[in-house]
């Protein structure tokens, strides 16, 4: 990671941690339903483990995880082809996740573990307002997407920004791996051996 990857890392850290504490003021976001971890979960920095097995296609669900609302969205078919397109990909800021915004094991394509399930922390990269998910896209944008309602930046469901827009940067996926078929624990990278 270099030097300039690791200010701007503090910055969104910074960032998200003031928002986590005034974001929950004035959510306009269509979650279609909010799991809260156990008391034990939510002490500072504990992992997370989530169900995911009964999220629709296209829906989306929220935890927090430190304070900060975590998304949780399963992505059908259409929206990982339409993550993909050509004319979509350039209008993109930073379409291959070249800033340092998530764990190196999701660096791909769809910026995930597995194609249909997506994580992110739900926190803009601007100044850390709480997008909203419009599953059928925004002004200028037909496909669906994550647009935030305070100076108007705008990501895929990749969590990539777009050009054009006051945030600077994807948005983070924390870590997180799979301990079951649909369980998946997030706040902390998989210990292998
Ligand atoms: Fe999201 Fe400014 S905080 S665009």
């Amino acid at each position: 990671m270099n030097a300039v990857n690791t200010k701007r890392r503090r910055i969104l850290i910074t960032a998200t941690a003031f928002a986590a504490g005034v974001g929950t003021v004035g959510l306009c976001i269509p979650f279609v339903q909010s799991w809260q971890p156990s008391a034990k979960a939510r002490v500072a920095g504990a992992a997370i483990t989530v169900d995911v097995s009964k999220i629709e296609p296209g829906r989306m669900i929220t935890v927090k995880w430190r304070g900060q609302p975590v998304w949780i969205l399963r992505r059908t078919d259409q929206i990982l082809r339409n993550l993909n397109q050509q004319a979509h990909l350039k209008n993109l800021r930073d379409p291959d996740s070249t800033e340092n915004q998530q764990p190196d094991y999701v660096v791909n394509e769809y910026r995930s573990l597995r194609p249909d399930i997506f994580i992110a922390v739900g926190l803009c990269t601007h100044l850390g307002c709480v997008p909203g998910y419009l599953p059928d896209g925004g002004e200028g944008v037909s496909n669906a997407i994550y647009y935030c309602p305070c100076h108007g930046s705008k990501f895929d469901l990749a969590g990539r920004v777009f050009t054009g827009v006051p945030a600077p940067a994807n948005l983070i996926v924390p870590p997180h791996h799979y301990i079951g078929e649909n369980i998946i624990k997030i706040g902390e990278d998989e210990v292998l051996g």
